[in-house]
């Protein structure tokens, strides 16, 4: 028997000032898209910008149904948007903010399984690392240089066919 440690690197900013500023722009346009979200329900409201290869920047956010699970997160909202508009353009970062009507999100707001699931899809499809930016409405900024260090012992085509 052997036992692994799977660990990764992560880094925290205490304010968008010490991000780069294409990062910062990043971060404030998925701020603005959160401000879209359609979440009557949960009164959450995410919102997902993705910094593509080409530098276009495409936005999402959460839109909720009364069928609560035909609703969609803002990242996958976000980057099957990107992929419907620009097919094949390799996702560099996606930006993630968060907020409630009924208290401050002052932690990083975490991409759920499914996105995750979602996202790595593309990381595994253009074989280059999608950095993951975190934040909630105030507080600290954590990036992550890649989706697989957060979704690790991923699922993948790979498994689909012995080829
Ligand atoms: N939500 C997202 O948009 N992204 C996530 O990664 C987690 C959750 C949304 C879904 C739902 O509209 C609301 O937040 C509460 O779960």
């Amino acid at each position: 028997m052997q036992k692994k440690q799977i660990g990764f690197e992560l880094s925290i900013y205490e304010s968008p000032d010490e991000l780069s500023q294409i990062e910062q722009k990043l971060l404030s346009e998925a701020e603005a898209a959160r401000e879209n979200a359609y979440s009557p329900y949960s009164n959450f409201k995410v919102g997902a910008a993705v910094l593509l290869e080409n530098g276009e920047i495409v936005k999402g956010n959460n839109q909720e149904n009364a069928s609560y699970p035909s609703g969609l997160c803002a990242e996958r909202v976000a980057v099957f948007h990107a992929g419907a508009i620009y097919p094949g353009m390799a996702i560099k970062t996606v930006a993630i903010s968060a907020t409630s009507k009924d208290y401050v999100v002052d932690s990083p707001a975490a991409p759920c399984g499914n996105c995750r699931q979602s996202i790595i899809e593309y990381e595994q499809k253009q074989k280059s690392p999608i950095s993951i930016m975190l934040r909630g409405e105030v507080g600290p900024i954590y990036k992550c240089n890649s989706m697989a260090d957060i979704l690790p012992l991923a699922f993948s085509s790979s498994f689909l066919s012995d080829s």
